[in-house]
């Protein structure tokens, strides 16, 4: 339980972890490893990360402010600027430190700067660790779009270390849960059972959960880089999730992505019922599980009519078509699968009741 191979890289677990890190900095004898930081994972993660890195290459920490609204090309332009003002070159290295803002945006800036530096990702919150920071997707959102403009590009090493985790307050560490109940939900109806009694697990499990929730991101990205086949998968609750996360962010107060998350999983679990893909029996189980959780947001009728109006400039779109990934069964997708307003508000209604 040390080591994923992800391909052109390698996700390493806890203190082996950090013996890699130092490791490949040594091999690869950058000319300047910066640091990128928000408010938080500077003020929480790096004086227990920067005791544990050696290179004797010179390091600069920059400092991003915090949220999602910071997950601008506005910002971008900020830390180019900074880089080329402290001297980064196309030998030098950016750590994104700190939740999925900074390893979206971090991997972003890396993968465009001097048409691509190195980067590394050290995930700060349990949604990083197991989603955002693997699979070299990276970006930032345009206005109220979430992750409009972006490349894939892998980072060079994921070190993920749970110690810092410590901080993370409880309802960041539920977004993050959200994403490991979808890794069960789509891929491994094992890992979903664990879930379904959360009184028998402790933090102890943790460790576990987060290798094993990483193991199936990775099968399923290493399969399909570049999104045309299995990757689709991982949209599964993200076609609504996003555009209820859009909605909240710019018409409401905004939600954490895992919550919105949350929602689109009962949603498209409901469309996947109305065509017959799964049973009651499992659309009710999931709904009582994730409600259980994350009790229902208020999305009211017009609300509704925002987020369906929202998924036209859903990326995942194709031809102007809406593009859902449900479920074939706990454990399985269907891919591309299409679905009419008319059964998005039944979902709706269902959500509701
Ligand atoms: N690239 C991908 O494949 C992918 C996948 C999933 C999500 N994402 C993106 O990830 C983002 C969400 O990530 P997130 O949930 O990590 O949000 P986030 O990065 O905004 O972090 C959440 C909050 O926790 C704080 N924080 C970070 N580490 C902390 C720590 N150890 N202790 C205390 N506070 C800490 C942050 O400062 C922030 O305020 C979204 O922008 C989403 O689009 C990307
Ligand atoms: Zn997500």
């Amino acid at each position: 339980m040390h080591e994923i191979n992800a391909g052109s890289y390698s996700v390493f677990f806890n203190e082996h972890g950090t013996t890699e890190l130092n490791r490949l900095l040594a091999a690869k004898n950058y000319s300047k490893v910066f640091i990128l930081t928000d408010t938080l994972s500077n003020e929480c993660c790096l004086d227990k990360f920067l005791p544990t890195l050696e290179t004797i290459s010179e390091i600069e920490v920059i400092e991003i402010e915090n949220g999602e609204y910071n997950k601008t090309i506005e910002t971008c332009v900020s830390v180019w600027s900074i880089l080329a003002d402290f001297g980064a070159d196309r030998k030098s290295v950016i750590i994104n430190l700190g939740g999925g803002v900074v390893t979206d945006l971090g991997g972003f800036v890396a993968s465009t700067f001097m048409r691509g530096i190195d980067f590394i990702n050290i995930p700060t919150t349990l949604l990083a660790m197991v989603d955002a920071s693997i699979g070299g997707k990276n970006g930032v959102d345009l206005g109220h779009l979430k992750n409009q403009v972006g490349t894939i590009t892998n980072p060079s090493l994921v070190l993920i270390n749970t110690v810092l985790l410590e901080t993370l307050p409880a309802d960041q560490m539920r977004s993050g849960l959200a994403e490991m109940l979808k890794h069960g939900l789509i891929y491994n109806v094992d890992y979903w059972n664990k879930f379904l009694d959360l009184t028998t697990l402790d933090l102890s499990d943790l460790d576990m959960l987060i290798y094993e929730s990483v193991l199936i991101k990775n099968v399923i990205v290493t399969q399909d880089h570049t999104e045309n086949g299995i990757r689709k998968a991982l949209n599964f609750g993200h076609t609504l999730g996003h555009a209820i996360e859009s909605l909240f962010l710019h018409s409401h107060k905004a939600i954490l992505h895992g919550e919105a998350v949350a929602a689109g999983m009962i949603l498209e679990s409901h469309l996947s019922l109305s065509k017959g893909l799964i049973s009651n029996v499992e659309y009710l189980q999931i709904k009582q599980l994730i409600k259980g959780l994350f009790g229902t947001l208020p999305l009211s009728g017009e609300d509704q009519d925002k987020v369906v109006q929202l998924l036209a400039h859903d990326k995942k779109n194709e031809y102007g078509n809406i593009r859902f990934a449900l479920l074939r069964g706990i454990g399985n997708i269907q891919i591309d699968e299409t679905a009419d307003n008319e059964l998005i508000y039944s979902a709706f209604e269902d959500y509701n009741s």
